[in-house]
């Protein structure tokens, strides 16, 4: 797109105005917050600074910049993968094609999970700030990393495994935990759900073959691969339908990874083998907490069952969708 006259003398008060009323006919949702977040980008300051300073001249060359991104923006890029990042729980997140853009109503899982723990540590007795000593805590498809850092940063002695089925995925993840000074306490597996997660400098008993002979104690993980390790699983799974497809908005759909989004035609075929998965290896009063996809619970909840769990309890977010689930392995 070649720059106007007036394009390339713009101050902000103006470029703003302009990007707003580009992502508006575009019928860009939240167009004028679209269009800030490109400008401050862009400028590389903050909104105060462009509120407090509407007559600076931008540069032709910035301003060149913004009419790009917001050509993007228009064509249906999602902002975050023009700015690079997403805020979730306080915390600032790199984000590519790679990864589902974190969503804020997966805050809602954060918090189920910390209330779920205190309550935990309450009837266990202990009484002090909640710090995560001796817990393993495994988040199953981490995508960004999102949960598990924002887990890491809230419970600083917790030790968490976080997996995911993309590598290109886990790069991200890697880069977000070093970012945030988590990363010697997150270790990230490529992995199918928790196949590949093995307990790491725990110590396992093994019984020997022979008869009568004693107990060898193992570092390896080999033979204790599937035993009741976590206190805490926790996952954002792929939930939405592969029938829903078409009705999705062109940001997530043309843009999002699908292996993020879809979890098969109805979108809740995934949490079968995840609670499968979960109830194998929790243990006895470890907890599980996922979030839900729009129509999930129905199916979800009769997963379960009062044979393995206790405790059940669903949370809804601010639009008053059943969001989290969350269960206590008996
Ligand atoms: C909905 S995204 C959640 C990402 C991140 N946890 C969040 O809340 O923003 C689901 C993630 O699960 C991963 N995934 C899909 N299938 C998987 C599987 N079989 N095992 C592990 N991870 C899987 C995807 O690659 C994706 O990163």
């Amino acid at each position: 797109m070649s720059m106007s006259d007036s394009q390339s003398h713009l101050d902000i008060r103006a470029a703003l105005k302009q990007g707003i009323s580009q992502l508006r006919e575009a019928h860009v949702s939240s167009f004028t917050l679209a269009a800030e977040l490109l400008l401050l980008h862009v400028l590389g300051r903050d909104r105060t600074w462009i509120y407090s300073h509407p007559e600076e001249k931008i540069s032709p060359a910035e301003a060149a910049r913004y009419f790009a991104l917001l050509a993007r923006r228009a064509a249906g890029e999602p902002t975050q993968h023009l700015t690079g990042k997403q805020e979730f729980w306080g915390l600032e997140f790199e984000v590519t094609p790679d990864v589902l853009i974190p969503r804020p109503e997966t805050e809602h899982l954060i918090e189920v999970a910390l209330d779920r723990l205190a309550v935990r540590e309450i009837r266990a007795g202990r009484k002090q700030t909640l710090t995560g000593e001796g817990l393993q805590i495994a988040d199953i498809g981490t995508g960004s990393g999102c949960i598990a850092i924002a887990l890491a940063k809230e419970l600083p002695a917790a030790t968490i495994h976080a997996t995911d089925i993309s590598s290109a995925a886990l790069t991200i993840a890697q880069r977000n935990a070093t970012r945030h000074a988590v990363a010697d306490r997150i270790q990230f597996i490529e992995s199918n759900f928790l196949e590949k997660v093995s307990p790491v400098g725990a110590r396992y008993i093994v019984p020997l073959q022979s008869q009568g002979a004693n107990s060898e104690i193992h570092e390896s993980p080999v033979t204790s691969h599937q035993s009741p390790f976590f206190d805490l699983i926790v996952s954002n799974p792929p939930y939405v339908g592969r029938r829903e497809k078409e009705t999705l908005d062109r940001e997530v759909r043309d843009h999002e990874p699908e292996l993020a989004l879809y979890g098969g035609e109805e979108g809740y075929e995934f949490y079968a083998e995840l609670i499968a998965q979960s109830a194998a290896r929790l243990k006895p009063g470890g907890l599980l907490v996922l979030e839900l996809g729009h129509n999930s619970l129905p199916a979800v909840q009769p997963l379960l069952d009062a044979t393995t769990w206790t405790n059940v309890g669903v949370t809804n977010d601010l639009a008053g969708i059943p969001r989290v689930i969350a269960a206590e392995r008996l």
